[in-house]
């Protein structure tokens, strides 16, 4: 019965928060950080999303993550100085909740680029949703006249559910930027811009990115010598975290905020893993924000990623646990020492199809499954380990269409009952029923 009352509980939550159903009823406003913001078309945050809302995991003593943040800085605050003193500024206190403008337009990502579809991303409302990116914030920081600086906190993504993807995550973003004087001491014969190029007047220059080693607007050596720096600094970065054992290699990737772009990958786990995305800071970015005789390279990392494989972790989850068992492995120790996590004990899974027929205005291809797995973690919470997609079906006669998934429960910290999930379950039912228009089979 309490089960069933929290439910509706958050039900309405949902219902007011967002329009997932065209039954919703008109609402006017979201609530978030103490502040009202109007609600629209695009609104789709739900209320388990805004609640991890400043729980800054980064920022909390002995999470994995704040160690491997904690990693990260020391080799950026020692590996850089100028007289002695660090030349990176950090900024790990920005709040999420951004405009378009800074999450896409300042980073010249295009309006019909996916990034931006509703189904990827939470939005508060068409013009402010939680940041996707800590790219969102570049921009302003180089307007504020920074040139050296990372960016840190959590993101919003909305995305499948498994044990390596949560709807929040962390990311550490940087800009280095340089001016000839310092990119080219050793060479003042050396210029950054193409002579075609007018230092004072950026804007009426059509800077493309045909070729694909650098911009039109730089020169060869500039673009070279950035991107040996870029590579050889995140190299280090990754052997000081993981050892000159690991292995790694350099992926050509397309970034619109960058170019030319990498992505770099290690070999962990017989596999390889995508850690991070760089490159050389699009010229219009830094134009448009202030510098414009300089040249800077960026890179984004997510913390989970490195803080799993550095420390074998097994679920995402797990960086959310308030359980001691896990906090006191990361707990009180020399952030440099070797630390593998040590399952307290594996608590069996449970696992239940959910099958239903779409209505008719529907079809396997448009249902959007992100929308479903929002629900489906709206009310069962942090036992959902994983949602399987099972099977799309089309009958043959009556051409309605249907889908079926398979839902992983899972507690991290005790055993759950056949009967309990049983419940969660019935409600995920219920909830799909009302919120789609589906009917379960
Ligand atoms: N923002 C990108 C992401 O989240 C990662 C990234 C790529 C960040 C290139 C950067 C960059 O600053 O230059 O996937």
């Amino acid at each position: 019965m309490t089960i069933l009352v929290r439910t509706h509980r958050v039900l309405a939550a949902i219902f007011q928060h967002c329009k997932y159903s065209t039954k919703t009823k008109a609402i006017s406003s979201v609530h978030l950080a103490n502040k009202e913001f109007p609600s629209d078309e695009y609104t789709n945050v739900t209320p388990k999303i805004i609640s991890y809302l400043g729980k800054n995991l980064h920022l909390q003593k002995g999470n994995p993550l704040a160690i491997v943040r904690k990693r990260i800085v020391n080799y950026f605050y020692s590996s850089f100085t100028h007289r002695g003193n660090p030349i990176f500024s950090i900024y790990d206190n920005l709040s999420p909740i951004v405009t378009t403008k800074q999450n896409f337009d300042d980073l010249l990502i295009p309006n019909d680029h996916p990034s931006r579809a509703k189904s990827d991303c939470y939005y508060v409302n068409k013009d402010i949703l939680l940041r996707a990116h800590m790219t969102a914030h570049q921009s302003e920081l180089l307007r504020s006249g920074l040139d050296n600086f990372l960016m840190i906190g959590d993101v919003y993504r909305r995305d499948e559910i498994d044990s390596t993807h949560f709807p929040v995550f962390h990311q550490v973003d940087a800009v280095r930027s340089q001016r000839k004087e310092e990119l080219f001491k050793d060479h003042p014969d050396l210029e950054i811009f193409e002579p075609a190029f007018d230092i004072s007047n950026p804007h009426t220059f059509v800077n493309t990115i045909t070729d694909p080693s650098k911009q039109s607007c730089h020169t060869l050596e500039a673009a070279k010598l950035m991107e040996t720096q870029l590579k050889s600094h995140l190299i280090g970065l990754v052997y000081a975290l993981f050892g000159k054992d690991i292995k790694h290699r350099w992926v050509d990737a397309y970034f619109p905020f960058t170019h030319p772009s990498w992505e770099l990958e290690i070999y962990y786990d017989g596999d390889w893993m995508e850690v991070l995305g760089c490159g050389i800071v699009r010229n219009e970015i830094l134009a448009n924000a202030g510098p414009n005789n300089s040249i800077a390279y960026a890179f984004g990392l997510g913390l989970e990623r490195l803080a799993m494989a550095l420390y074998k972790i097994p679920d995402i989850r797990l960086m959310w646990s308030k359980d001691s068992g896990f906090l006191s492995q990361f707990q009180d120790k020399n952030i440099d020492e070797k630390i593998t996590y040590k399952p307290v004990s594996s608590y069996p899974q449970c696992t239940n199809d959910i099958s239903f027929w779409l209505p008719t205005t529907l079809t396997v291809d448009t249902f959007i499954s992100n929308d479903f797995y929002d629900l489906v973690r709206e009310i069962g919470g942090d036992i959902i380990e994983q949602v399987k997609l099972r099977d799309k079906f089309v009958h043959p006669k009556s051409k309605k269409h249907s889908l079926c998934y398979s839902i992983v429960y899972r507690h991290l910290e005790r055993t759950l009952t056949q009967d309990e999930v049983n419940k969660v379950h019935k409600h995920i039912e219920t909830a799909v029923t009302d919120m789609f228009n589906v009917t379960i089979r």
